[in-house]
């Protein structure tokens, strides 16, 4: 009891150290979409691999497998004693749109108890505050309480599969009995909350082709095919206003929802309407919330639309005119960015097909339209009832001082499914941060009191996990 108590004061003590650490690791632009940043990928990698060696870890190295390189380290000398594997991801999301953040988004800066920064809470705060706590624990004691095997990637943002292929070709290197993941929310400030599932990811592209060049909208509008135009009776076909996704064999593969997460869903401590309106920055009136209106299936609640059920969204049209002012053209070629969030049966494996097949019974005649895939992933719902899932929600729970909430969330960690199948272990999804820190958007933030908590959190949790008998 004291020595760990030791641990804890130490993090108290180093607390500008930590901070300095985060600091260093936010100014590198680590964008892993953008190719002109394959250098800093390498630099966020190396300053990865060195808090590992820090944290006292051996075996460190960085895995390139021809893309951007795994970073690994592992400490084996607790015999008869769980290992837990540590995971999350150094690589962070473009910036764009660069005119709306308050401050540069690779020099971190310190607002309000918040440390604003790309990638801030998705996901270097909250992964440094994991090895930040293995450093501590290394620093105090020499040895840690179970065995620790830490494998960091940086392609995790654009959907690579460099983790992917590493996991099913040495899953015997990185045996566990637990993964520990920090790339969550918590449902609350305050309010720590153990994440149960994640969806899976279809990313796709559809292109269409009309003409072989552009052409003049007043000479052959009326006769000439759109693609523009074909791809927005496509995509109104795909979903209707009425939120339903229209992919014949989607819903029959849907996995159902169970008595025991409704249950948990209707204990939520906040009122979903008035937060969702505040979160998106919607107009919202308390005396009439029904006045705010949330696109999707309304016969499902927000929760179960925002983390279980299947989503279309469109994220990108391309083609045609973009410029300031009017030119009148049709374009020869057009493109539409879109993906769907999946529950765990709906594999982009099983779901691609469909959509194919549906999109080309969309097209209207006259157009060439191809679905291009560009990334899929799975989605997973673990045991909440897991040994090592019931010990995060103990250190957890001391650590806040406050009941831990079971969250299902709507986003995607790829690699998590595909451990659970190779490793054999469950999945242990302990996150600091908060949904409201703009992951992906300008001005991303963490609140510094969680990412303090995010390094004791971690050293509790190996406490706890050392006690599970193997
Ligand atoms: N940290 C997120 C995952 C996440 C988001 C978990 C929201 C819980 C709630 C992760 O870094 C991420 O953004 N993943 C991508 C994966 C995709 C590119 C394959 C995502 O969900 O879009
Ligand atoms: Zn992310």
């Amino acid at each position: 009891m004291i020595k760990t108590k030791d641990v804890h004061e130490y993090i108290d003590e180093h607390h500008s150290e930590s901070l300095e650490a985060l600091k260093e690791f936010l100014r590198i632009p680590s964008i892993s979409a953008q190719s002109e940043h394959s250098d800093d990928i390498w630099k966020a990698a190396k300053f990865t691999l060195q808090q590992l060696i820090a944290a006292g870890l051996e075996n460190t190295g960085l895995i390139a497998n021809g893309s951007h390189p795994l970073v690994y380290g592992d400490w084996l000398h607790a015999p008869n004693k769980p290992t837990i594997l540590i995971y999350g991801h150094y690589d962070v999301q473009p910036t764009d749109p660069d005119n709306k953040w308050h401050s540069k988004p690779f020099e971190p800066e310190i607002r309000d108890g918040k440390i604003y920064a790309r990638g801030a809470t998705d996901d270097k705060g909250q992964i440094l505050g994991l090895i930040l706590a293995l450093q501590s624990i290394h620093a105090v004691k020499g040895n840690f309480p179970v065995n620790i095997r830490v494998l960091i990637e940086g392609e995790e943002e654009f959907g690579g599969t460099a983790i992917e292929k590493y996991v099913k070709e040495h899953a015997k290197d990185i045996a566990c009995d637990a993964v520990l993941i920090a790339d969550t929310h918590m449902i609350a400030p305050g309010m720590p909350s153990i994440v149960y599932g994640v969806r899976g990811i279809l990313y796709a592209e559809i292109v269409a082709k009309g003409a072989d060049h552009d052409l003049h909208s007043g000479t052959y509008g009326g006769v000439a095919p759109n693609p523009l135009h074909s791809l927005a009776l496509i995509i109104a076909g795909l979903k209707g206003a009425d939120g339903r996704i229209n992919i014949p064999g989607l819903e029959e593969m849907a996995n159902p929802v169970t008595d025991e997460e409704r249950q948990w869903w209707s204990q939520y401590p906040m009122d979903m309407r008035q937060q969702l309106a505040h979160e998106m920055g919607l107009p919202f009136d308390a005396k009439a919330p029904e006045k705010t209106y949330f696109p999707g299936e309304q016969e499902y609640s927000l929760v179960e639309r925002m983390s279980a059920r299947a989503t279309f969204e469109v994220h990108g049209f391309v083609g045609g005119y973009q410029g300031e002012g009017a030119k009148t053209v049709i374009p020869a070629e057009a493109r539409v960015k879109i993906s769907l969030r999946l529950s765990p049966n709906q594999t982009a494996e099983k779901v691609l097909p469909l959509l194919k097949k549906q999109v080309k019974k969309l097209a209207p005649k006259g157009v060439d339209v191809e679905v291009q895939f560009i990334h899929g992933g799975l989605g997973m719902v673990v045991d909440p009832h897991d040994p090592y899932i019931h010990a995060a929600v103990q250190s957890l729970g001391d650590e806040y001082k406050h009941d831990v909430y079971f969250l299902r969330e709507g986003g995607s960690i790829p690699v998590a499914p595909l451990f659970a199948e190779y490793l054999h272990a469950p999945i242990v999804f302990a996150g600091y941060g908060l949904a409201t820190e703009c992951l992906h958007s300008p001005n991303e933030h963490f609140q510094l009191d969680n990412f303090y908590h995010a390094i004791h959190g971690c050293v509790r949790y190996l406490d706890a996990a050392a006690r599970i008998e193997k």
